[in-house]
């Protein structure tokens, strides 16, 4: 192949982009904007770390990303093509599931009730396949996040604890997701070890070609898994960096001091 200059073309076609990228994204509440001018990419099967502290605007984001709520101004692409409207039927279309922070589970309902919730496999007749969707549940259950105390998948979720409930908004968004997972703070309630097997699900996920966005205080998490980080302050993006560009100590300063902590950092490290 010859090039005849070292600038990269604009690709004409989709391929090569990346599976999703906001541009200049920006959400009011009233008076309040709660996202700056937000731009960033996912890539294809990448682990994206979104961090920052509380108010920070990352549950917003994760809100955008998933179609629940729109945003105020700027556009979203996926794999290169923008969409016109963005919402949860054409999010879910297009493969993206989401644990969101504050799950909404229906407790009367049994575990698997609320995984398959408006998605129920059915036979030619609509008639629920409660067996086999109760295997799928119990699979999930077992594999991915190796919750301990749960005996059936059709115990009502009004008798789990919260790690448990946490569970199962997993286990749903694992079940549906084909492209892209978000998980906003999936592991705040969860045990070690079940938290460690999550972590463990994103970086396989990543050789079956599916992407994850993990939001989490946790930067040590973060920093096992995720590819990349994503650093927000006051609802605009001051750090976007690959994992080998960074570390768990420049990712603190960001998160709690700021744009100025990465200053005070990298001052630091060129001192010494
Ligand atoms: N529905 C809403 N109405 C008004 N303000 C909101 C709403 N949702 C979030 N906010 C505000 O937006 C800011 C960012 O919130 P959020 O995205 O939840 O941050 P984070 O997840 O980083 O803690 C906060 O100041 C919050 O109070
Ligand atoms: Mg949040």
């Amino acid at each position: 192949m010859t090039t005849l200059s070292n600038e990269v073309a604009e690709p004409s076609t989709s391929a090569g982009a990346p599976l999703l990228r906001l541009e200049g994204v920006t959400k009011n509440y009233g008076p309040n904007t709660v996202l700056d001018d937000v731009s960033f990419e996912i890539g294809n099967g990448e682990v994206v770390g979104l961090l920052g502290d509380n108010g920070a605007g990352k549950s917003t984001l994760v809100k955008i990303m998933s179609g629940v709520v729109p945003m105020s101004s700027g556009a979203y692409f996926w794999e290169g093509e923008q969409l016109s409207r963005v919402s949860r039927p054409e999010t879910e279309r297009l493969g993206i599931e989401t644990i969101f922070q504050d799950s909404a589970l229906v407790p009367t309902m049994s575990i698997t009730r609320n995984i398959f919730a408006g998605r129920e496999v059915t036979n030619r007749f609509g008639f629920m396949k409660m067996r086999e969707m109760d295997a799928i549940t119990t699979e999930i259950l077992d594999s991915v996040v190796s919750i301990e105390g749960i005996k059936s998948a059709k115990q009502l979720v009004s008798s789990l604890s919260g790690g448990q409930s946490q569970a199962v908004a997993i286990a749903r968004a694992v079940h549906f997701k084909r492209s892209l997972l978000i998980l906003d703070e999936p592991t705040s309630a969860l045990a070690v070890r079940a938290t460690e097997a999550l972590l463990n699900y994103l970086v396989h996920l990543k050789s079956d070609g599916v992407s994850s966005v993990l939001v989490t205080h946790n930067l040590h998490h973060a920093f096992k898994v995720c590819d990349r980080h994503i650093v927000m302050n006051h609802g605009r993006k001051i750090l976007d960096v690959r994992r080998e560009d960074t570390s768990v100590e420049e990712l603190t300063a960001a998160v709690v001091e700021g744009a100025e902590g990465i200053k005070r950092f990298r001052r630091g490290n060129a001192l010494a």
